[in-house]
């Protein structure tokens, strides 16, 4: 039974072999020949810019091999459509000018026969093209928070300033808003708020995927390529996560590999190399997660190709669940006294405070080898977290920046449901700048602030609406929010709630949709709650009510929201504390309504603003 089934599916295949240039098809410089049930080569005769292959969320990666002038030049995975098209991603067919490109392309799909495969919706839509369209055309695209032109994009990376450039990498991939072909996007700005798009100067190489890393600027030529180059570590990751040297003499628009890679090398989940001149001992450090021991390894180096492991950090302390990732540290004066002290950001996923991922970090001092944390009264090692949001991750700080300045930025997603969230086109935005500086609280402990970078400001068109005082009773008060670009907008205010028990802030529309944010003057909490925010139900992760520590004492609050279409940041007290949430509303909110619950409050200094966008 089983040769007669062999002998007939062979004989079927032969027979289609032969019919070999029947079962091609071709659009306008575009040959498809099905090879069998799983495997098509796509022939590339025409001149156009790029090849455009369309994707199915739903389905399977297809693996393809592409081939120029018959040898293998790398190798990508595409969801390939089945069924439905929901988008087309580009090739870029350019770098090959001349040479002969084929793809491979070998689908997972179970097919009995070739005549079926064929049906499959990409072959009949794969065409070439001069130009590909990154017009925005998402209504929850943010308009004025970094997002990748199109494509899957989490942690920011190997961030850099340099000669009044700020640099952002990201992890991307640019074959699909789906996790996959890890490669560092680049994009830069000069005022924190317009970025401009330079490609995908890192992709995967025989090493594996380009996962997260560090860049530093080599001042005193200390690796060779010299003085001021660029110099990136980042984690290979295929069977194995490894240490990778690259470096740029072009300001990181394009990276040379250092054939000694890897250069660090562990037996176990190692990833995200962040590196740091440290001026008192005059060597590099680095800090490298060891993920699933849930602890940092510190590293030092004369030249960033040697590495020696120095110590380890964090077993045992701190929230300890899922894994430890994006480690990042550097020293910050802490506000009011004399003192400068190390914080250490330390990345987890999942057992963020609201589930899933979060950034916590660790106040204490740092020896040039061994990080050592500042304890409570009790002698412990208290967990700190950045950011009481849901979505607020991988968050590092950009290396050489001006002013002593410690900014850092955060991918705007969580682990959770970042693949799922309602867009296509593009999956993920970065949160907006923040600064980083250091306050004691009233318990004695030092803590981080994240204050919005001072260029946002610039954010500011009009002043929509200002109230300079009143009262706020039981009743509610209703504020309209500006309705140009969608209801883009900042929003401050001061809030008095000694004579409250609580003040409730409800943003919404007028199909109910709505986050209710309360702040509790004798809890000293402000909790953010997007159950009703719009839609919630693509996970069941998302619905869900996070809450802050206020870091007051007397009843007060100040608040700064910013709502770009799909996202709400909101900073009290100068970012003592923040919080950043998305939500997905079906129509923008349109007011701002505040009551108190038992009692009076004072609302102060409510200002509007309305923000431009250059978002396309
Ligand atoms: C964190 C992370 C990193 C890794 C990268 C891969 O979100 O898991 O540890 O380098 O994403 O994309």
């Amino acid at each position: 039974m089983n040769s007669f089934k062999t002998a007939a599916v062979s004989a079927l295949m032969y027979s289609l072999a032969i019919a070999g240039t029947q079962a091609a098809t071709s659009g306008q410089g575009v040959q498809i020949d099905h090879l069998g049930v799983n495997n098509t080569l796509i022939r590339i005769t025409g001149n156009e810019r790029y090849i455009l292959l369309p994707v199915q969320e739903s389905n399977d990666d297809a693996r393809i091999n592409v081939l120029v002038d018959g040898k293998l030049d790398r190798t990508i995975n595409v969801r390939l459509a089945k069924t439905k098209v929901d988008y087309c991603v580009p090739f870029d067919l350019t770098p090959y000018d001349g040479h002969e490109v084929t793809m491979n392309v070998v689908t997972t799909q179970g097919r009995s026969t070739v005549r079926e495969a064929k049906e499959d919706a990409c072959w009949k839509n794969i065409a070439l093209t001069d130009e590909f369209d990154t017009y925005n055309r998402e209504k929850y695209r943010p308009a004025y928070h970094h997002t990748p032109l199109y494509g899957w994009m989490n942690d920011p990376n190997g961030m850099f300033y340099k000669d009044g450039i700020w640099h952002l990498y990201y992890q991307y991939n640019p074959y699909g808003s789906k996790w996959q072909n890890l490669s560092w996007g680049h994009s830069t700005s000069r005022d924190l708020v317009n970025w401009e798009n330079h490609g995908v100067p890192l992709e995967p190489t025989g090493l594996g995927m380009v996962f997260s890393g560090s860049c530093a600027i080599d001042t005193n030529n200390s690796a060779g390529y010299g003085a001021d180059a660029v110099v990136g570590l980042y984690t290979s990751a295929d069977a194995s996560q490894v240490q990778s040297l690259v470096w740029s003499t072009d300001n990181g628009e394009t990276f040379h590999f250092h054939p000694g890679n890897p250069v660090i090398t562990l037996e176990s989940e190692a990833r995200d190399p962040n590196m740091f001149w440290d001026d008192s001992t005059g060597q590099w450090v680095m800090l490298l997660a060891h993920a699933l021991e849930h602890e940092m390894i510190v590293f030092t180096s004369p030249d960033m190709k040697t590495w020696t492991m120095q110590s380890s950090f964090g077993k045992g302390l701190g929230a300890q669940d899922g894994v430890w990732e994006c480690p990042d540290m550097f020293q910050v004066p802490v506000s009011g006294t004399d003192e400068k002290k190390w914080i250490l950001l330390c990345n987890l996923n999942p057992g963020g405070p609201f589930g899933g991922s979060a950034t916590q970090y660790f106040i204490g001092d740092f020896d040039g080898k061994t990080f050592t944390p500042d304890k409570d009264q009790e002698g412990n090692v208290p967990t700190k977290w950045l950011d009481y949001g849901k979505d607020h991750y991988a968050t590092v700080s950009w290396s050489n920046t001006p002013d002593n300045r410690r900014t850092v930025i955060g991918w705007m997603s969580n682990w959770q449901y970042a693949a799922e969230v309602p867009t296509m086109q593009y999956r993920s935005a970065n949160t907006l700048p923040r600064e980083i500086k250091l306050f004691k609280g009233d318990d004695g402990q030092i803590y981080a602030a994240s204050e919005p970078s001072p260029e946002l400001l610039a954010l500011r068109d009009r002043l929509t609406l200002r109230v300079n005082k009143t009262g706020i009773g039981e009743k509610t008060r209703s504020f309209p929010l500006p309705k140009a670009n969608d209801g883009i907008c900042e929003i401050t205010f001061d809030l008095d709630g000694t004579r409250a028990s609580a003040i409730e802030m409800v943003l919404k529309n007028d199909d109910n949709e709505k986050v209710t944010m309360t702040y509790d003057p004798s809890m000293h909490t402000f909790s953010f709650d997007r159950t009703s925010s719009g839609i919630v139900d693509f996970s069941q992760d998302f619905p869900a009510v996070t809450v802050s520590p206020t870091f007051e004492k007397n009843g007060t609050i100040s608040l700064r929201i910013f709502i770009d279409r799909s996202s709400i940041e909101v900073f009290g007290n100068d970012g003592r504390f923040a919080m950043t949430n998305l939500v997905f509303p079906e129509k923008p909110y349109t007011e701002l309504s505040v009551r108190a619950i038992e009692g009076k409050a004072k609302l102060q200094n409510l200002k509007i603003y309305s923000i431009k966008t250059n978002s396309k």
